[in-house]
């Protein structure tokens, strides 16, 4: 039977896996990237690495489709790092000698790092359409609405009107100056309240779409996602809108488009079965505002619901 120790010094019996982990110590690597150091097959450099893993020398890390191996040498036990530090002092010794093979490795890590660069136009080019689900598996979604956030001017005064449980707000408050969710049920507004807590620019507030708990002129983005469906008689409710925003602000609705599913009135108690862009211009038009835009948005292969449409009116 061999006590651990022999097996560390079978792991660090050949030189090929002693050069190995010595460049891993100084760069994390992919399998292929080694092979070029090493000037060996990466079959020969997976074999290696197989025995340095089951042995805890290399830890693993996946990016997308591709994996990285770097030396375990904070978290080697103390008698692999002892042993480790024994033999590096020996092949560092050597590589003064600029002919050596281990000062060689070091030259031809350097060239291969420089050239990482040029390799992520190759992985891009190789991953074409795979690189969105890449990108989810490193960063998730989330950070797409920051970035659109980014996008909007600085400052801004904004208005979620019907907020229900406030989803938006934490996005909405990102560079904002202020944000207020109203909604008119209780239920809906605690959630938006504990999940805002912590947002010293966020409020909400219980009040109704027809009768804002809003000053005149002080939003300059009033928002209606997936809320005036709900609204019987939405006349009252642009006309509010016009009120609270300022001059030059802007209303954005998202909702369904005109649709048959007129079960959704009693299962779900809508009012309207979606808009045209004739109906909400025509409610902006009596109200004041200006329709801009009145979009479609592309269908959404995971939805089940009716279409969707954006539409800006400014004040
Ligand atoms: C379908 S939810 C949408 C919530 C949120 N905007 C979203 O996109 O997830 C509709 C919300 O509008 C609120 N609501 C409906 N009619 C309203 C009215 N007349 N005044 C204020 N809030 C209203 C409801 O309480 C509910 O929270």
């Amino acid at each position: 039977m061999t006590t651990p120790v022999f097996d560390r010094l079978a792991a660090l019996a050949e030189p090929i896996r002693v050069r190995l982990l010595r460049v891993l110590q100084h760069e994390e690597l992919a399998v292929g990237e080694i092979a070029r150091v090493l000037q060996t097959s990466q079959p020969t450099v997976s074999r290696h690495l197989k025995q340095l893993d089951a042995g805890e020398w290399v830890l693993r890390r996946r990016v997308g489709t591709a994996t990285y191996y770097r030396l375990a040498r904070g978290e080697l036990p103390p008698d692999a790092r002892s042993l480790w530090e024994l033999v590096l002092a020996e092949v560092e010794a050597g590589a003064n000698d600029p002919a050596s093979q281990y000062a060689e490795d070091l030259r031809r890590l350097a060239g291969v790092v420089a050239a990482r660069s040029a390799d992520s136009e190759e992985l891009f080019r190789r991953l074409g359409g795979r690189w969105d689900s890449v990108r989810t598996e490193l960063f998730g979604d989330n950070f797409v609405l920051a970035t659109l956030m980014a996008l909007l001017p600085e400052g801004l005064r904004i208005a979620d009107l019907g907020c229900g449980t406030g989803a938006l707000l934490p996005v909405l408050a990102q560079g904002s100056a202020s944000v207020v969710g109203v909604d008119r049920e209780a239920a809906m507004l605690e959630v938006a309240a504990s999940r805002t807590a912590e947002l010293t620019n966020v409020t909400v507030a219980a009040g109704r779409l027809d009768q804002l708990p809003l000053g005149s002129g002080s939003i300059d983005l009033a928002l209606c996602q997936l809320v005036l469906h709900h609204v019987r008689d939405l006349g009252p409710v642009f006309a509010e809108v016009a009120r609270v925003l300022t001059p030059g602000g802007r209303l954005v609705i998202l909702d369904m488009v005109e649709h048959d599913r007129e079960e959704y009135r009693e299962t779900m108690g809508h009012q309207h079965l979606g808009f045209s862009a004739d109906t909400v211009r025509a409610l902006a038009d009596a109200s004041g505002l200006a329709l801009r835009s009145w979009r479609p948005l592309p269908a959404d292969p995971q939805a089940q619901g009716p279409g969707l449409f954006v539409a800006v009116a400014r004040r």
